[in-house]
């Protein structure tokens, strides 16, 4: 059998291997375009401080059965929490609250003979268990991709309940670890959504363009139920196609096909009208076109070299000191990016919602990918490779049509010297590259020497990284040792394009008292200086194909705790968290502007 259809089949088997143990299903994509009834709004919760509700079984919602009888936990009389949202942000007793808080949610449905149900979650921080009617469906972990429970079957015709046990305590083996620069906020944190399909429905699908190619579309569809082989016919109304084929007895069809298509770029984010029809259900979609690659040391998009203009990213609402997930949210942060100029935005350090990566697409900016691999992970945890993987799977799975969507991130500053980092990371890029191989995969790395100021770069990984993508804080962390332009860079993959994924400095918006010259004070001088030094450095970085400041927006980080200056916020935004732009702001605007 031709090894292209050995490929997809694995893809397609790695999909399902994710579907089956009392673990939370892979989700089904494109949830927008299916028949959905939103869950989102007022849930009812207990919090749980301590722990206690497992061994109380909350989630049985017992009730006095004698006159002796009592019930030393309840539902009602308890506050109610918006979902989607942050449980942190909403209840000042919540603010700085790591643990378990229960939630609960009533729902009305008619079963229908010849329909299936699926309880679905945008995201759930970080440990999640899901009762319904007092049934435990199952558990999943991770706290920034979606996953699905089918109730067909288990939903009652009427009233239902639906208790999620919600914990975001921090795990050793967790990914992240339990040592992060960003705000631990809990909750049911994206949409939540019954969704009715048919009795065999179109689960997933990949369409996007072959590897290396501007008009040939490679991809495939997968059916989910009892008529697995169907007659399949994906539309492109726009370009007056029609592509036929046939799932096979698992499900699957194998698409490829051309077209002339005007192709998704900054300049152009075109989307199309995409319809996936089999006989028993319709899915609509927009989707764009592109080629995104490496070329030797540049990075081609259709084929074209093109100069990455990033800034990095926190989803959270700057202004509302919340996590961010409405498309508001995304659109103030996007048109803030786009604002200073940039034509890519590294979501970190984890898979931002969905609404962001359609929205930035929508805008023609790029979207850089992330998981949550950061810095202190227990690589050589027995259940580490398969948190990796499943989150691999579920990030993978949701955004692989999102054209704009060009790299995959899949470990931010971990070390080398950590017991079987390298081999977690290169099967995790194989595992990658077999899942979806038309974008770039790369780890960010900080492990670079400076000395002399010279920077020597090296790390096993940057085998297995399509850029050379380093952080480096060179004038905040380290001190200058030398001019910035007369830097030198010892760089071990001289013919790979190399993006400096991280710099910059701190600043308080506003604070002008003290030296400008003194790191202490945290002027806006001294942060503007940094970015004068970066951006002249940049002149002579070797293969240089971008750069992305730390970051955006200041964002909440309870690491920082200097109680004049940053009070409990990362000062190394660009931008206040009022939306007040500093000093720095204007140097890299005017750089992107000559870029
Ligand atoms: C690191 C890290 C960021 C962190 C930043 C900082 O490079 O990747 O998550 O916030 O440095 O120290 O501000």
């Amino acid at each position: 059998m031709k090894t292209e259809v050995k490929e997809w089949m694995l893809v397609f088997l790695i999909f399902i291997f994710f579907a089956g143990s009392a673990n939370a299903q892979t989700a089904m994509i494109n949830v927008q375009a299916r028949k959905t009834t939103s869950l989102n709004g007022k849930w009812t919760v207990i919090i749980d401080p301590i722990g206690v509700g497992e061994g109380k079984q909350v989630w049985q919602e017992k009730k006095p059965q004698k006159k002796t009888d009592f019930v030393e936990y309840s539902f009602e009389g308890g506050p109610e929490l918006q979902v989607p949202g942050d449980f942190n942000s909403q209840l000042c007793e919540l603010t700085y609250f790591e643990g378990t808080v229960w939630y609960k949610k009533q729902f009305n449905y008619s079963v229908k003979a010849d329909k299936r149900l699926f309880l679905h979650f945008g995201a759930v921080y970080y440990l999640a268990d899901v009762y319904l009617n007092g049934e435990k469906l199952g558990s999943h972990e991770g706290g920034f991709t979606p996953f699905q429970f089918e109730i067909t079957g288990k939903v009652k015709d009427g009233s239902n309940t639906i208790v999620v046990k919600v914990d975001n305590k921090r795990l050793g083996n967790g990914l992240p670890g339990t040592g992060y620069d960003w705000f631990n906020y809990g909750g049911i944190t994206r949409d939540v959504d019954l969704i009715e399909t048919n009795e065999t429905f179109v689960e997933d699908y990949f369409i996007q363009l072959k590897k290396g190619s501007l008009n040939t579309v490679s991809g495939w569809v997968k059916l989910n139920g009892n008529k697995l082989k169907q007659d399949i016919v994906v539309k492109i109304p726009e370009q007056n196609l029609e592509y036929r084929t046939k799932t096979d007895k698992e499900g699957w069809a194998k698409l490829e096909f051309n077209s002339a298509f005007k192709l998704w770029s900054p300049e152009n984010p075109k989307l199309y009208k995409v319809m996936v029809e089999s006989e028993t259900d319709t899915l609509a979609d927009d989707i764009g076109f592109r080629s995104v690659e490496v070329l030797g040391n540049k990075v081609l998009l259709n084929n074209k070299e093109i100069f990455l203009k990033a800034v990095n990213i926190h989803e959270e609402n700057p202004s509302k000191a919340a996590r961010a997930y409405t498309a508001e949210d995304a659109g103030k942060l996007l048109n803030a990016a786009k604002e200073l100029g940039c034509n890519l935005v590294r979501l970190v350090h984890y898979p931002h919602s969905e609404n962001m990566v359609k929205q930035a697409e929508r805008m023609g900016i790029m979207v850089w990918d992330e998981l949550p691999v950061y810095q202190h992970i227990q690589f050589s945890d027995s259940l580490v490779p398969q948190k990796l993987e499943t989150m691999l799977n579920e990030m993978i799975r949701r955004d692989k049509n999102h054209c704009g969507v060009a790299i995959w991130c899949l470990s931010n500053e971990t070390y080398p010297g950590t017991p079987n980092r390298n081999e977690a990371l290169i099967e995790l890029t194989q595992k990658c590259r077999a899942l979806d191989s038309t974008r770039l995969i790369v780890h960010v790395i900080n492990t670079h020497g400076y000395n002399n100021n010279t920077f020597k770069v090296w790390d096993p990984l940057y085998n297995y990284s399509e850029l050379i993508a380093i952080n480096e804080y060179v004038g905040w962390y380290k001190p200058w040792q030398g001019k910035p332009s007369e830097t030198k860079w010892n760089v071990a993959f001289p013919d790979k394009p190399v993006f400096i994924s991280e710099f910059g400095g701190e600043a308080l918006f506003g604070s002008t008292g003290g030296p400008i010259d003194e790191a202490a004070y945290w002027t806006e001088a001294y942060q503007e200086k940094i970015y004068k030094d970066q951006t002249e450095m940049f002149g002579i970085v070797p293969n240089l194909c971008g750069v992305c400041p730390w970051l955006l927006f200041d964002y909440r980080s309870l690491s920082r705790m200097n109680q004049v200056y940053q009070n409990g916020y990362n000062r190394k935004g660009l931008i206040s968290e009022n939306g007040e732009k500093k000093k720095a702001w204007y140097i890299m605007n005017e750089y992107y502007k000559r870029k």
